[in-house]
This record gives C-alpha cells, sequence and structure tokens, in this order.
C-alpha cells in the first residue's frame, strides 16, 4: 500500500485556476514514478465565491485543513474585489493560523533562462529569500480618523516580537548554514527607529549560536540595487514581511520571470499543515487566456513533495523543468515563447516520466 499524502488544493483566482490543475498533472506523474499517492481535497475559496456568496471560504474552513498534510494553492485575487480584502481574507489567515511564520522563496537563474540583467553569467544566481510571514508590518493594528476631512488621518502599527523575529532567524541562519554560509539581513534601522533597530539586535543575538555564518546587513534600498547589480553573491537573505515580500518580486525578476518562482509557507515545528504557492498573483491581465507559466506552481509542488518527505520525487520535478528550460522545450510567453499553459505542463510531466 502506497504511503498517501492529503492535500488541500485550493486553486483560488485568476490563473490560478489554471496553473494548479496542470501542476497538479505533473505531482501526480511523479507520485505514480516514486510509488506514492496524492488525495486531493479540492475548495473551491477564493473571491468568486466571495462574490457568489459573501465569504472566501467557509466559517469552518480553517479547521478543516488542519488535519491535512499540506496546503497546495495558486493565488487570490479579482479586479473586482479590493486586494486587501482578498488577502486578508484568505490568504493571511492560513499564514497565521498555522504558524506558517517563514516565507521560503528560492530564487535561482535555471540554464537556459535569460536575465534581464546582461552582466549574469547563465545559472550565476542561486540565493533564498526567507520572509518573516506571521507579523512585522503586515498588521491589523491602526486606524482611521475623520475619513472625509481636511484631518483625515491613517495609523498602521508594524509588530514585531522577540519570540516573532529570533524564531525566523534561527531557521535562516540554520539554512545559510546549509549552504555557502552566508547570511544577509535586510534592515531599515536608520529610517524606522524602534522595530529595525530590535531587529538588528536579534541579527546580532542569534548570529553568536551560528559562529560559522558569515552575517551582512543592508539597508533595504541599497539592497534593492545589490540585487540588480550582484546578485550571484547572496546566499540567504533574511528579511520582514514587507521587506521580504519585495525582495522576492524583484529577486523572480532578475532570474527571468516571476512565472518562475515557487514559494513555501512553512510551519517548521509541522505542528500544523505548511502551504505551498507560487510567489506571483492571480495575473488578470493575463487570465483566462491559457498562457500563464505553470512552472512556479509546479516547482512550488516540488517543494511541497520535499516537505513531505518524497525528496527524491521533489528532486525529479526540478531537473524535469530544469530540462524543458536547458533543452529548449515549449515556453510560454513570459519567457519569449508561445506555448500553452497545459503544453509546457505536459512537457514536465513527460521529462519526467
Ligand atoms: P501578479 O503576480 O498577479 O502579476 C504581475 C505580472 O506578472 C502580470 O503582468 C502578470 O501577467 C505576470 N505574471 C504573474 N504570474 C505569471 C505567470 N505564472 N506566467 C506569466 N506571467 C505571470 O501581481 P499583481 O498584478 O500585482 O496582482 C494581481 C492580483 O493578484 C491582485 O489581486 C493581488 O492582490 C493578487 N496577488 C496575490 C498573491 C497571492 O495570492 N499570493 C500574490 C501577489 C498578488
Ligand atoms: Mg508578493
Amino acid at each position: 500500500m502506497d504511503v498517501v499524502h492529503r492535500i488541500a488544493l485550493i486553486p483560488g483566482d485568476g490563473i490560478g485556476r489554471e496553473v494548479v490543475p496542470a501542476a497538479a498533472e505533473v505531482l501526480e506523474a511523479a507520485a505514480r514514478r516514486f510509488g506514492f499517492a496524492l488525495r486531493w481535497e479540492e475548495l473551491d475559496w477564493g473571491c468568486e465565491r466571495l462574490l457568489r456568496t459573501g465569504a472566501m471560504l467557509p466559517a469552518d474552513g480553517l479547521e478543516a485543513l488542519a488535519d491535512l498534510d499540506a496546503i497546495f494553492l495558486g493565488a487570490v485575487g479579482d479586479p473586482r474585489v479590493p486586494d486587501h480584502v482578498s488577502l486578508w481574507g484568505l490568504l493571511i489567515p492560513i499564514r497565521r493560523r498555522f504558524r506558517q511564520y517563514v516565507n521560503l522563496r528560492p530564487a535561482r537563474l535555471l540554464p537556459g533562462v535569460p536575465s534581464p540583467l546582461a552582466a549574469v553569467p547563465a545559472g550565476g544566481i542561486d540565493m533564498v529569500i526567507v520572509r518573516e510571514n506571521n507579523e512585522g508590518e503586515y498588521s491589523e493594528i491602526g486606524g482611521r480618523l475623520y475619513p472625509g476631512t481636511e484631518e483625515e488621518m491613517a495609523v498602521q502599527e508594524a509588530v514585531f516580537t522577540r519570540r516573532g523575529v529570533d524564531r525566523v532567524l534561527r531557521y535562516a541562519f540554520a539554512l545559510a548554514a546549509a549552504r555557502r554560509g552566508r547570511l544577509t539581513s535586510a534592515t531599515k534601522s536608520n529610517g524606522i527607529v524602534h522595530t529595525m533597530p530590535f531587529w538588528d539586535e536579534r541579527v546580532a543575538a542569534v548570529a553568536r549560536d551560528f559562529p560559522q555564518v558569515a552575517v551582512e546587513q543592508y539597508h533595504i534600498d541599497i539592497l534593492a540595487a545589490h540585487f540588480v547589480q550582484r546578485p550571484e553573491r547572496f546566499d540567504v537573505v533574511v528579511a520582514s514581511n514587507l521587506f521580504g515580500d519585495i525582495l522576492s518580486d524583484l529577486s523572480a525578476a532578475v532570474t527571468g520571470s516571476i512565472g518562475l518562482a515557487p514559494s513555501a509557507n512553512l510551519n517548521p515545528e509541522r505542528e500544523h499543515p505548511s502551504m505551498f504557492e507560487p510567489v506571483h498573483g492571480s495575473a488578470p491581465d493575463i487570465a483566462g487566456r491559457g498562457i500563464a507559466n505553470p512552472m512556479a506552481q509546479i516547482l512550488s509542488g516540488a517543494m511541497m513533495l520535499r516537505h513531505l518527505g518524497q525528496a527524491r520525487a521533489a528532486d525529479a520535478v526540478e531537473a524535469a523543468v530544469a530540462q524543458v528550460l536547458a533543452e529548449g522545450g515549449p515556453r510560454t510567453p513570459d519567457l519569449g515563447g508561445n506555448a500553452g499553459t497545459a503544453e509546457v505542463a505536459r512537457a514536465v510531466a513527460s521529462a519526467l516520466a
């Protein structure tokens, strides 16, 4: 009897509904080859459901996820719904309820994919953004006063706890120790005078437990410039929720396309299910045309397989994507090709088989 992994399948909105089924087929091919089973629990959560029923998900929805092994999500967001409503209605509650405090976003320049940066050699970028995913700048604390008047104001508080900061830093340091031994911290302690000096202090404190890791820190503004000018020098980059969000779109862009960038929302203690989703959103500008690149979703699936203990299957999925790219297989328009989502996914699945 094969091992069975029970996975919540949430395509969500826009291109999520195109790339999730395509990626699920690739993962099915991996399961067949490596002798395990994926039992999908498909959920229609998202903006479509919100417009139809008034809620992104059922009232007891989150609890139904608690017993599953993982969550495989496409994207949420629809032009008919304000973005903060969709994000706070589904994605952020999942990340917080299940203490997915590490958002792991690898950025590699794969052979066969041109970087928009002329100076970067093929295969020359291999870094991981570790984004704090539960607190920081994305907080509900704050409010608005005197709406519609000259005195109108908005206040938003950032929340940085020692527990929350230390646990993501420890994850990032351990990852750096297992990779090339270099950790870069994104800060802005010159302008943000309470939370960011605290962040810097915690980096210095946790660093004492990892003498084998070389630590450096940059303010977020110049760090963004370094991502463009010398991305090849970075190994693990740890950042707060907002800074990590921005840096990981930038790292996706310099490695060729946001359509290639995967991510994992991890609960490292495995007390709760982790969630795997691409860095990109629902891409309403191309949704419904069948041309979205499914590779970010497929590579997110590989991260999920690795988390589930199927390391050989995960390696094989990543190798199949790399093979299609390196051997000039079909590619979607974001990579300069004219293939569709399904054709690319089929090419990856057959490279895998
Ligand atoms: P986006 O990532 O959806 O799109 C940005 C650009 O990248 C667009 O031009 C899009 O066509 C392109 N793109 C994205 N994924 C692609 C793929 N797989 N293949 C080819 N091209 C791709 O970001 P945007 O436009 O800022 O947001 C659109 C919606 O998605 C909004 O409602 C936003 O709130 C939501 N969003 C959701 C996220 C999530 O569910 N995790 C993350 C980011 C945005
Ligand atoms: Mg983002």
